[in-house]
């Protein structure tokens, strides 16, 4: 047995169905508690500057009731540095941020802001929040992680899901573990998440020096599928029952 690995869910896409409606359900910190329940080890909540779907009220009420860990991704605003620090959740993990994109597209170009990243690891050290920096599997990237001082670095495995091909997959899957296994040596926590599936997860899961994996879309929308046969017959028995009644 290796090193133990840990699952942080991203509850995001709860909140996602949520506004479609502009009702009040369903609940992401409901699905946080659940998520909690089944073994995550960890909620991953991503505060938008858009709001398209977690909203502030849902992250502080999350912190409240947390009974794991709490990751909060945010762009590096001051807006969002300033609830992270309200909020005090266990993580914040920082993450570039397009108003158009429909998820976040790429890692951090940490190199080219290192000043604002290093102040902001410092202004969170001494409020005991950990920072993670969201980064390609790039060891420029990596360096400059460790020069502003993070603690963690969550490398960005979009690329490695999004590949059209078995080469460009396990290209992409070397980039992973050689980033993974550069930043371990840094002294670095390293997690990883994107576009992580039931069907490409074990190569990244098996890498010695990754801790934990952020995953989110695939595993809310494999949770539809675990799901949808005991709501159409809770729905249909009450159905019934209404017309025996
Ligand atoms: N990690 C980070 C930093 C992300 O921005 C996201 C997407 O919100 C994830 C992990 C999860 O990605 P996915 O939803 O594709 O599993």
């Amino acid at each position: 047995m290796g090193e133990p690995i840990f699952l942080g869910v991203n509850v995001d896409h709860i909140a996602t169905l949520r506004q479609a409606r502009g009702t009040r359900y369903p609940d992401p910190v409901h699905a946080a508690l659940e998520a909690e329940r089944a073994g995550a080890d960890g909620i991953t909540m991503h505060l938008r500057e858009d709001r398209r779907h977690i909203q502030d009220c849902d992250v502080e009420r999350f912190a409240e009731m947390t009974q794991t860990k709490l990751n909060l991704e945010v762009a590096s605003t001051p807006e969002m540095i300033a609830f992270a620090l309200k909020v005090q959740p266990r993580d914040v993990c920082i993450v570039p941020e397009k108003r158009e994109e429909l998820t976040t597209e790429g890692g951090l170009n940490v190199l080219a802001i290192e000043n604002e990243i290093t102040a902001l690891c410092e202004t969170f050290s001494a409020a005991k929040i950990q920072t993670s920096l969201f980064i390609d599997p790039d060891y420029k990237q990596i360096d400059a992680a460790v020069r502003c001082g993070a603690p963690v670095v969550e490398i960005h495995t979009g690329r490695y899901a999004d590949a059209h091909s078995t080469e460009e997959r396990e290209n992409e899957l070397a980039l992973i573990q050689a980033a993974a296994k550069h930043a371990a040596e840094c002294g670095l926590v390293v997690n990883a998440g994107h576009g992580l599936h039931t069907h490409n997860i074990q190569p990244i899961a098996a890498i010695p020096t990754i801790h934990e994996l952020n995953i989110g879309h695939a595993l809310i929308s494999d949770a539809t599928f675990s799901g949808i046969s005991m709501s159409v017959q809770n729905m249909k028995r009450l159905m019934i029952e209404a017309r025996q009644s």
